[in-house]
Order: structure tokens, then C-alpha cells, then sequence
């Protein structure tokens, strides 16, 4: 019974922010599990879909979409026969670097829920109401932070570039806390959402992972270094899979030991 649970055997997947870091990694372990995936990005990335498009044929495609437009009626248009919704997005607005304390408005702060975590939450819903209108079971998760659960730590930034983040707390702390809502009232309809919290992960693109920020946070972080992509996307896999039926309105962390001292 359990061998059954653990695969994704022809389920319906939505990845969206599926071309990024967390995305592809998850949307390629998806793939090797059985599943079908469709991508939804606003962006596409050619190199990397055609790579899977050989092997996965018609178990991968791609729809553009935007988040931050927050269009409802185009999400639900592209729906059809899904049952599990990742978002793996990250909607940085123009005013992103305009979050710390010292320079944070209150118009910094209403674009970037806006474009974040309101629509994040508004397609959770619809996708949860689509399951729901079509008795279907289904799992819904939510892209979370270890710093949607505690504060940012300053020793993290000494001596690099990076500022704290103000919104990008409020949204992830937002997006666990409406996963407990969620779940409170969709459980009963076979419908879980969860929330993936990861600490930090290691990126060659990212360019504010300079060598003194790779060092200062493996002094902090138990485990002594960040997380790999594939480490994150297997978590949220298993939150795809039946294997996971007992678990909804959880942030399920995944930091290396970062939020346990
Ligand atoms: N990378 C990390 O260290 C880290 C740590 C903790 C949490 N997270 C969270 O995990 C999630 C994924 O992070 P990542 O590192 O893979 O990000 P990423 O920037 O590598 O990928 C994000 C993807 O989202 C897409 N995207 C951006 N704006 C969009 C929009 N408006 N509509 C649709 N798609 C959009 C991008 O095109 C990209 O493909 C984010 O929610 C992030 O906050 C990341």
C-alpha cells in the first residue's frame, strides 16, 4: 500500500514559477515520478523545457501566466483536470530593493502584497473551490521562508550588500498563516494545503550570494552550509503525493536546523 502512495502516477500537476530555481528542480522530479506537468511561468525559459520536452513528450507543456496580473479568470481557465497547485513563483516588484526599514513606504509595502502574496492567495482559493466543485481530492503548497516564521538575522548581511526584507516577511509569514485557514475549512472536502519553508539555498545565478554571505550564514545555520535545490523539491513532492494524506496546514521547514536555536 505504501509502494502505491509514493509515486505520481499520472496526476495532473500545476508548477507555477515553474522555469526557477525550486520550480525546475521540482517540476523534473514530478516528471521522473509519473506525473504530467504544466508550467506556468511568466516567463519561458526554451533551453530548459525543450531538455525535458525530449524525454517527457506530452507529459510536460507550458502556458504563460502572470501572477502580479492577479487574473483569476485566466487561472481558472487553465485548470482543467489538475488536482495538485505548486507555487514556486517569486513576484519581486521594482520597489523590492525599497524594503528595508529605512526606506520602506507604505506604497513599497501595498505593491508588494499586491503583487505577492494577494494573488497567491486568490489562486489557492480558486484552484481550492475548482476541487471543490468537482469533488476532487487534491493538495495545494505554498512557497513559505524560515522568515515567515522568525525574524531576519542581521549577522547574516555583515559586511554584504543585502538589506533585511520587510515584505518578503509579511508575505511568506502570511502565506503559512492562510495555509491553517485553508485547511480549516477545505479538509472537508479532501482538499490539503500546505507551506514549504525553506532556509537558504544555494544559487550560482544569485548574485547576492557573495562568499562572505555563503560564510556568514553556514556559521549560523546548524547543518554548516545552504540547501541544495533538489532538497526543497523533494519536500514538496511528498506534499504532492498520497504519502502525505495525513498532513495539511502544515509549514513544513526544511532550513538545515536554521530555526531550531
Ligand atoms: N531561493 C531561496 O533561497 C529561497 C529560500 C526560501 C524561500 N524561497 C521561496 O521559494 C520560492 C521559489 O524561489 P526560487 O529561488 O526558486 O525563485 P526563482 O527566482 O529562482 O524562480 C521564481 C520563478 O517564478 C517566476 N515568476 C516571477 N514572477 C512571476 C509572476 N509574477 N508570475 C509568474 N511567475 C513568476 C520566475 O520567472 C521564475 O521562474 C519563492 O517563493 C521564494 O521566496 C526561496
Amino acid at each position: 500500500m505504501l509502494k502505491n502512495q509514493f509515486n505520481l502516477k499520472n496526476k495532473n500537476i500545476l508548477v507555477l514559477g515553474g522555469f526557477g530555481l525550486i520550480g525546475f528542480e521540482t517540476v523534473q522530479g514530478m516528471l521522473h515520478l509519473g506525473a504530467n506537468v504544466l508550467i506556468l511561468d511568466k516567463i519561458f525559459d526554451k533551453k530548459k523545457f525543450n531538455k525535458l520536452k525530449i524525454e517527457f513528450k506530452k507529459k510536460i507543456s507550458y502556458k504563460k501566466f502572470d501572477l502580479s496580473k492577479n487574473n483569476i479568470k485566466k487561472f481558472n481557465k487553465i485548470l482543467a483536470n489538475s488536482t495538485v497547485y505548486v507555487n514556486c513563483s517569486y513576484p519581486k516588484t521594482s520597489d523590492w530593493n525599497h524594503n528595508s526599514f529605512s526606506r520602506i513606504t507604505d506604497n513599497v509595502l501595498k505593491n508588494s502584497l499586491n503583487d505577492n502574496l494577494v494573488p497567491s492567495i486568490t489562486t489557492a482559493i480558486a484552484f481550492a473551490e475548482y476541487l471543490k466543485k468537482n469533488k476532487k481530492s487534491g493538495s495545494i503548497i505554498q512557497l513559505g521562508s524560515i522568515y515567515g516564521l522568525v525574524g531576519q538575522n542581521p549577522n547574516v548581511y555583515k559586511k554584504t550588500k543585502i538589506l533585511e526584507n520587510n515584505s518578503y516577511t509579511l508575505i511568506k509569514s502570511g502565506l503559512s498563516h492562510f495555509s491553517k485557514q485553508m485547511c480549516s475549512y477545505y479538509s472537508k472536502d479532501k482538499i490539503r494545503i500546505n507551506t514549504v519553508c525553506p532556509g537558504g539555498i544555494k544559487s550560482k545565478k544569485d548574485k547576492n550570494q557573495s562568499k562572505k554571505f555563503i560564510k556568514n550564514y553556514s556559521s549560523i545555520v546548524p547543518i554548516g552550509r545552504l540547501a541544495e535545490p533538489n532538497e526543497i523539491a523533494s519536500c514538496i513532492i511528498f506534499l504532492s503525493m498520497d504519502a502525505s494524506s495525513y498532513i495539511t496546514g502544515s509549514s513544513l521547514i526544511v532550513d538545515g536546523g536554521w530555526t531550531s536555536i
